[in-house]
């Protein structure tokens, strides 16, 4: 029997493959440093734990609302004013199965077939295929190293026709750990206006940003709260991508398209586990702080380690836990790097092909490991650059 022609387009995501390469490999024996991995290696914080555990014992285990329990998205709305320079109605609010359910119902929601969304290449490969699943079409911006992993606005502007409906972004970046500044976000705002067009904020990784380094929130810009869907959630920041717990803020109109796709899909999101996201959002905010400046002392420790290297360029990461060098100058495609790094360092490590054909000539590496493995791993990668 056959299936739905729009699966053609979809592929397994590329880092699972590299996944199952790396386990097979542990399955042999080999000892394998993990730099491949898109999740905070801390624990979510116990009074986090405690929040949901309680839900449990008091019977929170029915269907919330559609929109989620209503204390949650309180407690959303006045993060978002607090901080994010946001004023958003709690009914302006959805509470999503992770940031990966709002992105596909704002797809869902918003586009018309043929409807066309400008992406920053590299990126997460989802906002490609989520557009190509609504029926939209995604068209790549280029992402490039020299300007800091930051589009720049003449590269959106030349890619907008009369079938642009939406701009992405994802500020902090995930693979490049970019961080958009505000002068860009301005610009890009600006385009926007003067074409009409829908902007999806992706802010998953908010509260990761390093050495003065500011996120902004696109939607807190003048005029823009209406045109911005703000995408964000407990995965990255409270170290939660188990819980499945993500939102969406946009406008009353947006929501009451988006809420239709969520309701018929979802429901709602685990009640009970969004009870652990208001202790979350109200409760003491120091385990938080403390594994942002870990990733801190991290990502200077491997840009540094990185920048000794031959055949790499890279700067400090501005946000995230990843980092993205070029390697253009070993003379290998990344896909042929991940190998080599793989069989000669035992380090998996993702290809930049995987986020895009821009992405190609980088490779990612995450620094979510302890500090002890992200020494030896850059110590085994350096040896084997200097093999080549
Ligand atoms: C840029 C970006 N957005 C959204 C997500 C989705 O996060 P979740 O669905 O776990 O909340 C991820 C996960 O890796 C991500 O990297």
């Amino acid at each position: 029997m056959k299936v739905a022609d729009r699966m053609e387009s979809i592929p397994f995501s590329g880092i699972r493959k590299i996944f199952e390469e790396v386990m097979r490999r542990e399955k042999a024996g080999e000892e394998i440093i993990h730099l491949n991995i898109g999740r905070p290696d801390f624990d979510t914080p116990a009074h986090i734990k405690e929040a949901a555990k309680k839900a449990l014992d008091e019977g929170k285990v029915h269907y919330s609302s559609n929109y989620g329990i209503p204390q949650l998205r309180e407690a959303l709305a006045d993060k978002l004013q607090r901080e994010n320079q946001m004023s958003y109605d709690p009914g302006e609010i959805i509470v999503t199965v992770g940031g990966n359910e709002a992105v596909f119902i704002a797809m869902m929601g918003l586009l018309d077939a043929g409807d066309e969304v400008l992406i920053p290449d590299p990126c997460w490969l989802n906002y490609f295929y989520c557009v190509q699943m609504a029926g939209g079409v995604p068209v790549s911006v280029p992402a490039r190293q020299e300007h800091q992993f930051t589009p720049s606005i003449d590269d959106f502007r030349s890619r907008v026709t009369d079938k642009t409906k939406m701009i992405v972004i994802n500020t902090p970046n995930n693979p490049t750990g970019a961080v958009y500044s505000t002068e860009s976000l301005q610009a890009l705002a600006q385009l926007a206006e003067e074409k009409d067009l829908y902007v999806l904020s992706d802010e998953i990784y908010e509260k990761m940003v390093f050495d003065g380094h500011r996120h902004v929130s696109f939607g807190s810009l003048p005029g823009m709260k209406d045109r911005t869907v703000t995408v964000s959630g407990f995965a990255k920041n409270y170290s939660m991508t188990g819980w499945r717990l993500g939102f969406v803020a946009a406008s009353p109109v947006a929501i009451s398209a988006m809420v239709r796709i969520h309701q018929y899909v979802t429901i709602c999101a685990t009640s009970f586990a969004q009870w652990g996201a208001v202790a979350a959002l109200n409760g003491p905010q120091d385990d938080v702080a403390h594994m942002i400046a870990e990733f801190g002392r991290r990502g200077a420790l491997v840009s540094s380690a990185l920048q000794e290297m031959p055949g790499i360029q890279v700067a400090k990461p501005a946000g995230t836990f990843y980092i993205f060098p070029s390697i253009t100058e070993t003379g290998k495609s990344s896909q042929e790097m991940a190998e080599y790094l793989l069989d000669e360092a035992k380090i998996a490590v993702v290809p930049g092909h995987v986020f895009g054909d821009y992405g190609e000539g980088f490779i990612r590496l995450s620094y979510a490991n302890s500090y002890e493995n992200l020494e030896k791993a850059m110590a085994s990668m350096h040896k084997a650059l200097q093999k080549l």
